[in-house]
């Protein structure tokens, strides 16, 4: 598929920003798996034509595809009209890319005679499906290619609906605002890009939770991770401290489990979510995390929780409050029944998977269980066994396909189905463990890609032996993950051919013990962007090299500054002095 020959792939741009740092080159994040570029100075202005397999496609600012369902034409129309906007409103003056002073002097020259991209053709080369809409891994071919021409004719050329929303993306990056007034402009034409993704799995983990988001700041991280091409929001809907689902047949879970009225997820915010990602080219997956993490089930279904609140908590779970279901309590599988009865037959035809949990089941907790009574694994494995066994069936009996915490399989020998997949957290050694007993995994190894770490201690420290013993109060996972780190990471690190195939991707994850929607922006990016280019380039570039902090420091300082310009408050990548003039030895340490 590749029409470019080698002295222009990816790495060989690398070494000309190298040589001739001072003029920004091409920026894609995520970096293309190939492309070429030129010199010519292309505009662009509302005046664009855009077609859709050579129908005229009426965009505009705002607007919103149409339902009822998802139609290929409708999402590409609210995917060019975005992206105009991002072109044409929400561009940003490329001062900080330039050496000092230096901006004006390379600004293409306003009085010349200027040649406009007249006309944008996109072509969808096969019909979309169902299943474009709420893909398995694997289901949705993101693939595109993109030109644009010193003519001023720009294409694009995608298998599916998908494959154009991924296309938009990389033509928004071509497009800086003029400092003199509201001209948009290249100067890199020709363009031309072919791109596909690595992984299937691209994505973010959003704790509800532990704290409140509203949808609009969900809606926000939705519209970043198209930015970045990323593809998967799984939403951790419910924890033992707050219950913001609202479930229609079992109000009493949100009516006392939230953290307060109207801190809560109606079943229409839950649709209008899935759509609103949809039409990005994104899934939502929602997790109502079990057996463990559901302490606040018992305000409302006491009987269902063993060790609601229990203490000294530590001995009892990994966080206050306590509480997990019962394992062996005749009241479990009807609360679940009816639970699952609601939720999963609305978040189906959304969806393709849906995450039942799993993680950090505390043994002891079913010392204080009463039908139970001890914390012997011999005894808790049967039961967590029969109680996966039904959980899963419920899920795919509502046509979804189950996820689960890696502690399921790993650490409690509970055997789960081939379809299932397996959320790793613990690092390399699991996954490896894990994708060679044959199970599909997305990674999200806390050592580099736990957002949350690195930050303090959220727990608070009495005076005396307690505050000497945990001084300087760093939290479990701590360093902090920066965006270097998180770059780092090779989710197929160490793994043979066959296990590597069976790592469908990752997400970071945003725990949000100390989060809120006042700071996601700056835990999310830029660092959730570096994962995004790891999943969706893949860690080596097209000549088998590891891709490295010098080529993407300047790419993510730009694509940093689109995100700002487009309402998403991520954090600088570095100071100015290291991003004007894109040259990457000039912050390289020595
Ligand atoms: C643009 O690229 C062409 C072909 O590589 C080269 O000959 C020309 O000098 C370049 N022009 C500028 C202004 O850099
Ligand atoms: C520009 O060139 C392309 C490819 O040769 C052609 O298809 C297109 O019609 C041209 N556009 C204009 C505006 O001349
Ligand atoms: C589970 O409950 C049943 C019925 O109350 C009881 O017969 C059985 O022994 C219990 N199993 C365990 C492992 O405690
Ligand atoms: C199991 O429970 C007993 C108390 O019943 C406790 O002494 C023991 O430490 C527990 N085992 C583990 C592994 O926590
Ligand atoms: C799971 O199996 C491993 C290896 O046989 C064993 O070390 C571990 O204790 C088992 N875990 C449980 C909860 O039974
Ligand atoms: C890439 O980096 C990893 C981790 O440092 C290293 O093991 C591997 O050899 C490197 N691969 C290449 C091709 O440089």
């Amino acid at each position: 598929m590749k029409f470019l020959d080698s002295a222009n792939m990816f790495s060989n741009v690398y070494l000309s920003l190298l040589l001739f740092a001072s003029t920004p080159a091409l920026a894609i994040w995520p970096a293309p798996e190939s492309f070429s570029t030129g010199n010519s100075t292309l505009w662009i202005g509302h005046q664009l034509s855009v077609t859709y397999n050579g129908g005229h496609l009426a965009w505009a600012f705002g607007y919103v595809p149409q339902g009822p369902g998802f139609s290929s034409k409708e999402i590409v129309k609210g995917g060019v009209s975005r992206v105009m906007k991002s072109i044409l409103e929400d561009n940003f003056v490329p001062w900080k890319l330039y050496k000092r002073m230096e901006l004006e002097s390379s600004e293409p020259a306003l009085s010349k005679a200027k040649t406009y991209i007249s006309e944008l053709q996109i072509t969808q080369t096969k019909t979309d499906t169902a299943k474009t809409f709420k893909p398995l891994a694997g289901e949705a071919d993101e693939s595109y290619s993109l030109s644009v021409g010193t003519n001023g004719t720009a294409k694009i050329e995608a298998d599916s609906s998908t494959g154009v929303l991924r296309a938009l993306e990389s033509f928004s990056q071509l497009f800086y605002k003029h400092s003199q007034g509201p001209f948009i402009y290249t100067k890199m034409a020709p363009v031309k890009i072919t791109d596909k993704p690595q992984y299937d799995h691209r994505g973010i983990l959003f704790d509800v939770s532990r704290n409140f988001y509203s949808v609009d700041s969900i809606f926000r991280t939705i519209d970043a991770m198209a930015y970045n091409k990323m593809n998967r929001l799984h939403i951790h809907a419910t924890d033992s401290q707050s219950w913001p689902l609202e479930i229609p047949s079992m109000p009493e879970l949100h009516q006392k489990g939230a953290y307060a009225k109207g801190m809560t997820y109606s079943p229409k915010d839950v649709t209008t979510i899935q759509e609103y990602a949809i039409q990005r080219g994104v899934g939502v997956i929602f997790e109502i995390d079990t057996p463990g993490h559901i302490g606040v089930a018992a305000l409302s279904h006491p009987e269902v929780v063993t060790g609601w609140n229990s203490a000294p908590w530590s001995q009892y779970c990994a966080e206050p409050p306590c509480g997990q279901l019962r394992l062996n309590d005749s009241s479990v599988d009807p609360f679940l029944d009816k639970l699952m009865a609601d939720v999963l037959p609305r978040v189906a035809p959304y969806s393709a998977y849906f995450h039942t949990g799993g993680d950090e089941v505390n043994f002891n907790e079913y010392n204080l269980d009463p039908t139970v009574g001890t914390n012997d694994s011999a005894v808790i494995v049967p039961l967590l066994q029969a109680f996966f066994d039904k959980h899963h069936a419920r899920v795919r009996k509502a046509g979804l396909v189950p996820m689960v915490w890696e502690e399921i399989p790993a650490s409690y020998n509970v055997t789960v189905g081939d379809d299932v997949v397996v959320q790793s957290w613990l690092g390399d050694a699991a996954i490896k463990s894990l994708t060679g007993q044959g199970h599909k995994v997305i990674t999200s190894n806390y050592n580099y890609w736990y957002l949350d770490c690195g930050r303090g201690q959220w727990l608070n420290f009495a005076n005396g032996a307690q505050f000497d013993t945990y001084y300087p109060f760093n939290d479990w996972c701590s360093p902090a993950k920066g965006w270097r780190l998180v770059y780092s990471y090779d989710p197929r690190a160490g793994l043979t051919d066959d296990e590597a195939k069976l790592v469908l991707g990752g997400e970071v994850a945003a725990w949000s013990e100390s989060i809120d929607e006042v700071n996601i922006d700056d835990i999310l990016w830029p660092r959730s962007s570096a994962a995004g280019e790891v999943l969706w380039s893949g860690r080596t570039d097209a000549s088998g090299q590891n891709r490295t902090q010098l080529d993407a420091a300047p790419r993510l300082a730009e694509f940093r500054e689109r995100m700002l310009a487009r309402g998403i408050k991520s954090a600088p990548v570095h100071m100015v002095f290291c991003t004007q003039g894109m040259d990457p030895s000039a912050c390289q340490i020595t």
